[in-house]
C-alpha cells in the first residue's frame, strides 16, 4: 500500500532525544526557519486538515512531534529556528536538542529542510545546509509556498539555492510546492517513498 494512503497517528511530543520513541521505524523530518510551512507540509502530504498545528503567527510548533503511518516510518515535525521572540537561553537549548536529534537518530533516513521561496536562504539556513553536508546526512530542500511566485522568479529562487549548495559542493534535490495548489507534492512523496522503502 502507498504510505500516504495509511491513516496516520500522532504518538508523542518530545523536547529532546532521550523523549523520543524507541529506535525503531524510518524517520522522516522536516526542518526549517519558523513559519515556513513545516507543519502545513505534513498535513498536505498525509492529506489531513490539521493533524499538525500550523498558525500565521510564527513559533507555533515548540516541540519534536512524532506522527507514525503504521509499520512503515514516522513523520517528525520539528520547532522552527530562527525565531526571535524566544529567549536567547531558550534558543540554545533548544538548537542543542534539535542538533542531537538530527546528528544521532539512527533511524532519522530523511532530512527535509523547507525555505519559503520567496525569501533569499539565510545565514541560519546556508548554516543548515553546510552543517549538513559535513556530517553527511541525508537531505533535501523544499522550496514553500511556490504560489506566491511567478514561475520564471520561482526558478530563479531555485538556481540561487542550488548555486549555494554547489558552492560548499553539496548537490541534494530542490523541490518547489505549494500547500495552497499542491503543485510539487507528488515529487516529495516520491523522493519520501524511497528514502524510507528498502
Ligand atoms: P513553525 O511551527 O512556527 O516553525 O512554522 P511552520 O514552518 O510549521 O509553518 P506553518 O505550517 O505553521 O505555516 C506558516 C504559515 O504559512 C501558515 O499561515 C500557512 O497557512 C502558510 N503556508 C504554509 N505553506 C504554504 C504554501 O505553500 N503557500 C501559502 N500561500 N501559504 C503557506
Ligand atoms: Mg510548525
Amino acid at each position: 500500500m502507498s504510505l500516504f494512503n495509511i491513516q496516520p497517528e500522532f504518538v508523542t511530543s518530545a523536547t529532546k532525544l532521550e523523549e523520543c520513541p524507541t529506535e525503531s521505524l524510518p524517520e522522516v523530518c522536516f526542518a526549517g526557519r519558523s513559519n515556513v510551512g513545516k507543519s502545513s507540509l505534513i498535513n498536505v502530504l498525509l492529506n489531513k486538515k490539521n493533524i499538525a498545528r500550523t498558525s500565521n503567527v510564527p513559533g507555533k510548533t515548540q516541540q519534536m512531534n512524532y506522527y507514525q503511518l503504521g509499520d512503515r516510518c514516522y513523520f517528525v515535525d520539528l520547532p522552527g529556528y530562527g525565531f526571535a521572540k524566544v529567549p536567547k537561553k531558550e534558543r540554545d537549548r533548544w538548537g542543542k536538542n534539535i542538533r542531537e536529534y538530527l546528528l544521532d537518530r539512527k533511524t532519522l533516513n530523511l532530512i527535509i529542510h523547507v525555505v519559503d521561496v520567496r525569501h533569499d536562504p539565510t545565514q541560519l539556513d546556508e548554516d543548515f545546509f553546510y552543517w549538513m553536508g559535513m556530517n553527511e546526512k541525508p537531505f533535501c530542500v523544499v522550496l514553500s509556498k511556490s504560489d506566491k511566485l511567478s514561475r520564471n522568479k520561482m526558478n530563479q529562487s531555485k538556481a540561487k539555492v542550488r548555486r549555494i549548495m554547489k558552492e560548499m559542493n553539496i548537490e541534494v534535490p530542490i523541490l518547489p510546492y505549494s500547500a495552497d495548489t499542491r503543485d510539487g507534492i507528488d515529487e516529495i512523496k516520491k523522493l519520501i517513498t524511497e528514502f524510507v522503502t528498502d
